[in-house]
């Protein structure tokens, strides 16, 4: 396997991966639920992720939206709340900036918690939306957290139909934002995926529209089949505090 580094090798991997992107133009970035997890919200699969306790697919669903409405406010209650009072770490403050600087162009990213631009990052593509707002899934007009979370109808329509404005299991992503975000991935010269176990269509094909080189830092080794220039086994606040030091 090429370029792959974990444990003790993982300084020279940072060194590898400053040098990819010092000889870099356009630099994008991709990130999952691993980017936020030092934020302390919990990752789908891995060991303590929300996979082990309760599986998304089957809440976070839009048959479950239109069929149990109950368990679907009950989900997503208990992760709006979660995530109301999140912050960036470190290494979402490095990625805002590295764009700053001009070192990145843009982040695209499956969470939805909001942390990169929280943290100052403003070219963020969210594939998967943001809980951070809600709408009626019936006439589209947005309304308050406070009404979902209270289960109050729609003000404008009176359908029992609020919802986060996240991307649910069997809908097509925004297709505005996906534009842009493959866009940017396949003018880039350097992909840095971090923090996904790959495992969720679209956005684990991604990284096979890249064009340049890619590179995968993530926890364990998800990115198996993908066969990035370059694989650092670490955690992303860990690898990021590291990387600013090289750059
Ligand atoms: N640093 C790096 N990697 C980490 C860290 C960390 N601190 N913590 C966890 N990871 C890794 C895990 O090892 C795992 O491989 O991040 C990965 C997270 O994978 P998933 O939990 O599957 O999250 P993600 O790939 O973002 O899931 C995709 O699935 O249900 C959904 O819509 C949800 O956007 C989500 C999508």
């Amino acid at each position: 396997m090429k370029n792959y580094y974990t444990g003790e090798t993982i300084d020279q991997g940072v060194k590898e991966l400053a040098a990819y992107m010092k000889s870099s133009d356009s630099i994008v970035i991709l990130t999952g639920a691993g980017m936020d997890t030092e934020s302390n919200i919990p990752d789908f699969r891995s060991e303590g992720g929300w996979w082990r306790k309760i599986d998304p697919r089957t809440v976070a669903n839009i048959d479950t939206f239109a069929q149990n409405y109950t368990l679907f406010h009950e989900f997503y209650s208990m992760r709006i709340k979660l995530l109301q009072d999140v912050l960036p770490h470190a290494g979402h403050f490095i990625l805002a900036d590295f764009e700053q600087k001009g070192v990145i162009k843009s982040i695209a990213t499956q969470n939805i918690s909001g942390l990169h631009r929280m943290a100052g990052s403003q070219n963020v593509h969210e594939l998967h939306g943001n809980i951070a707002t809600v709408r009626c899934n019936s006439c589209g007009q947005p309304a308050k957290t406070e009404d979902f979370l209270h289960k109050n109808n729609c003000t404008s329509c009176s359908a029992t139909a609020l919802r986060p404005n996240v991307v649910l299991f069997g809908e097509a992503l925004p297709q505005n934002v996906w534009a842009q975000a493959l866009s940017d991935i396949q003018r880039a010269d350097l992909l840095v995926v971090i923090g996904t176990s790959l495992e969720v269509a679209p956005v684990n094909q991604l990284p096979l529209q890249a064009k340049g080189r890619t590179v995968f830092i993530n926890k364990e080794d998800s990115g198996v089949h993908y066969n990035f220039d370059l694989t650092i086994l670490g955690k992303a606040k860990e690898v990021m505090e590291k990387l600013k030091g090289q750059l």
